[in-house]
C-alpha cells in the first residue's frame, strides 16, 4: 500500500530534516519542494529578470528546466541540466524563491510536476501547500511550526558555519519578512489545512520530531517504521 506525509510550515522549522527522516525510516520517496521553487528563482536572477516582477516571471517560467533526480539517495535539483543544488542554498536565491513562488504561472508548473513525481509511490513531500493543494488526499498531514527565535537561530548557526556574514537580526528579520511574504500572498498562501497536525519543534529534538511523525503515520496505517535509527 502506498502512503503520502504532507509536512508543510514555516521556513526553518526543520522540515527537510524531518521529512527526509521520515522518508527514510519508511522507505518513501522524500521530496523538498521548495528547492524547486529555488530553482526558479535562480534561473529568474541568471536572467536578469527581477523576480519580484511577476509578469516577467510568468513569461519566463515555462522556459524554466527544472528537474529533480535522485542521487544515492539523496535528492538533486538540476536547472537546464546543470546541477544547482547547493548555489539554491544562497540567501539571495531564497529571497527570490519567495518572490518567484507567488507567481501563478510557477505554482502550476511546479504542482503538476510534483503530482507526476508522487505518482505511484509512497511520498514525503515538504513545502507550503502540500497538504492544502498538491496533495489533498495525503494520508497523513503535518504543520510543522517553531518559534521565529528558535528558527532564527538555527539559520543563523548554518550560515555561520558557512561563514557567511549575517547577524542573528538580519536573519531574524529576513524570517518573518519570509513568513509575512509566504502567507499573505494571494496564490496558495502558507496555511495549516484543515485536516492537518499541527507538531510545534520549537521545544523538540530533530530526533523526538520524526518519532511523533512516525507515530502519527502508525495511527493511519498502523506500524510503519522499525525502531532505532537517527535523524540526519
Ligand atoms: O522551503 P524553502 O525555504 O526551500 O522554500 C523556498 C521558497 O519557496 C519559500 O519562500 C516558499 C516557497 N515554497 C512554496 O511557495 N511552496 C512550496 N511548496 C515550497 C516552497
Amino acid at each position: 500500500m502506498t502512503f503520502s506525509v504532507a509536512i508543510d510550515g514555516p521556513s526553518g522549522a526543520g522540515k527537510s530534516t524531518i521529512a527526509r527522516a521520515v522518508a527514510r525510516r519508511t522507505g518513501a520517496l522524500y521530496l523538498d519542494t521548495g528547492a524547486m521553487y529555488r530553482a526558479v528563482g535562480l534561473y529568474a536572477l541568471e536572467r536578469g529578470v527581477d523576480p519580484a516582477d511577476a509578469e516577467k516571471v510568468a513569461a519566463l517560467a515555462p522556459d524554466a528546466d527544472v528537474k529533480v533526480g535522485y542521487e544515492a539517495g539523496l535528492q538533486r535539483v538540476y536547472l537546464g541540466g546543470r546541477d544547482v543544488s547547493e548555489e539554491i542554498r544562497r540567501p539571495e536565491v531564497s529571497a527570490a524563491a519567495s518572490k518567484v513562488s507567488a507567481v501563478p504561472e510557477v505554482r502550476v508548473r511546479m504542482v503538476e510536476m510534483q503530482r507526476a513525481i508522487a505518482k505511484g509511490h509512497s511520498v514525503v513531500m515538504d513545502g507550503r501547500d502540500i497538504g492544502t493543494c498538491v496533495l489533498p488526499d495525503a494520508t497523513l498531514k503535518v504543520f510543522l511550526v517553531a518559534a521565529p527565535a528558535v528558527r532564527a537561530a538555527r539559520r543563523f548557526r548554518e550560515l555561520r558555519s558557512v561563514g557567511a556574514p549575517d547577524t542573528y537580526l538580519e536573519v531574524l528579520e529576513a524570517i518573518l519578512k519570509r513568513d509575512r511574504d509566504d502567507s499573505t500572498r494571494a496564490a496558495s498562501p502558507l496555511r495549516k489545512a484543515e485536516d492537518a497536525v499541527e507538531v510545534d519543534a520549537s521545544d523538540l529534538t530533530a530526533d523526538e520530531a520524526v518519532r511523533e511523525v512516525l507515530k502519527l503515520l502508525s495511527g493511519r496505517i498502523g506500524p510503519v517504521a522499525p525502531e532505532g535509527g537517527e535523524a540526519r
